[in-house]
């Protein structure tokens, strides 16, 4: 007898949720409406004519043509290990090659980590408003997300005694994203000193998500195990952001040089051989980024210096709206002062349909629905983001104006 019942599908995919792609189903009904979208949503350089480096396609290229397409060690390939120990070393964290592992992307690093650190039932304290992944990690595995406070009227900064009080005996990992995605925040010395010593002294890893870290607009941030080498500190980034491809997914993790890590390194090498290797060609592209020419990192980071401040400038002006002046990558965070009752998903998806322009909804990222914070990505060229504020401006004058649903 044939059954015409759905397939059921495991619960954690109920926890796993993703709103920057999520939201895209909605953009594309509005395109078949005969609306343009203008897609703030997805921080992706490429999209906005944003070009990757020549001769990290050169290095790619040349390993494909060299017939460098077989699997890789699953760890990543030597060169492209050494060269990211090396850039490491000279920002002042030391770390050999053997603690360091290629991955697809930051993502994929951040998955092999927590997986290898976090039971179902732990707990992973994670900023709030924080990147989604962490969240959506988190539910597959079955561990708990535990937010702790950052503060929009303190430039987006993590409250550290919020942090302390979080901390309990079920804490497997502290994620501190620096500079930060999605609020463009980066942390002063003493704020990443007092992190540290809250990991050190729980002996809980504090994982460093240091994708933005060559993109703060007043030079590259060095990475947080510089201030403490000898803290339970993993570092991760990758070929994403400040070289410019994505798509490649491409990055790496560097487990701090502490014996205290020695097992959780042992736990995440295990982990990568069940998949094999990640992106084969690609891992030439790290030594050509990291060891070769770097000038698009100025043009790069003046660029967005510049749509951080148009993009501070307009906001502010509209009546309703505050947002945090970014000090790095190409995100920002604003506040719309919504009439009680009405959630920062309904002004967003408004905005969407009565305009195209596309951001993500704060509680995408963990903020309360009602608190009216949605994200903007910034890369757009700076008339097309004149265009775009001209229509956020008008549509949220009209938006506070309407009768209360
Ligand atoms: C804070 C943060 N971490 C990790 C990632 C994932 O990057 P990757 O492409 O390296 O996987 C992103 C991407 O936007 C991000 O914003």
């Amino acid at each position: 007898m044939r059954t015409t019942a759905a397939i059921p599908v495991a619960r954690r995919v109920s926890g796993f949720s993703y709103a920057i792609r999520n939201i895209v189903a909605e953009a594309r009904k509005v395109e078949a409406g005969g609306r343009t979208v203008r897609y703030l949503n997805i921080g992706d350089p490429i999209t906005f004519g944003f070009a990757t480096p020549p001769h990290m396609i050169e290095a790619v290229v040349r390993a494909m043509r060299d017939g460098d397409n077989g699997y890789q060690p699953s760890v990543g390939i030597l060169p492209a290990r050494e060269a990211v120990a090396d850039e490491l070393t000279r920002r002042g964290m030391p770390v050999s090659a053997d603690r360091v592992l290629i991955t697809a992307g930051t993502s994929e690093g951040i998955e092999l980590a927590l997986t290898a650190l976090a039971e179902a039932g732990d707990e992973v304290l994670v900023p709030s408003p924080t990147y989604p992944l962490y969240t959506a990690v988190l539910a597959k595995i079955g561990a708990r997300a535990v937010f702790y406070r950052t503060d929009p009227d303190n430039g987006w900064l993590p409250d550290i005694e919020d942090v302390r009080r979080q901390v309990s005996s079920a804490t497997r990992a502290l994620v501190v994203i620096d500079p930060n995605n999605p609020t463009g925040a980066t942390y002063p010395g003493e704020l990443r000193q007092a992190l540290i010593e809250i990991a050190d002294r729980h002996n809980i890893p504090l994982l460093a998500d240091e994708v933005y870290g060559d993109l703060a607009y007043d030079g590259a941030v060095p990475p947080m195990a510089s201030l403490y080498p000898d803290a339970p500190i993993i570092s991760f980034s990758s070929l994403s952001k400040a070289y410019l491809a994505p798509g490649w997914r491409t990055g790496w993790m560097a487990v701090g040089r502490t014996d205290r890590l020695d097992d959780v390194l042992s736990a995440i090498k295990k982990l990568a051989d069940g998949r094999l290797c990640s992106t084969g060609p690609m891992e030439h592209a790290i030594v050509a980024a990291l060891n070769g020419d770097r000038s698009h990192e100025a043009g790069f980071r003046a660029a967005l210096r510049a749509r951080a401040e148009l993009t501070a400038a307009r906001l502010n002006a509209i009546d309703g709206i505050t947002t945090v002046k970014p000090a790095a990558a190409f995100y920002a965070m604003p506040r719309v002062a919504l009439p009680p009752g009405v959630t920062d998903e309904q002004y967003v998806l408004a905005l969407l349909r009565e305009t195209g322009v596309l951001c993500v909804y704060g509680s995408g990222f963990g903020t309360r629905p009602e608190e009216g914070f949605f994200r903007v990505v910034f890369l757009a060229s700076l008339q097309e983001l004149t265009e775009i504020y001209d229509l956020v401006a008008g549509f949220t004058g009209d938006f506070l104006a309407r009768p209360l649903p």
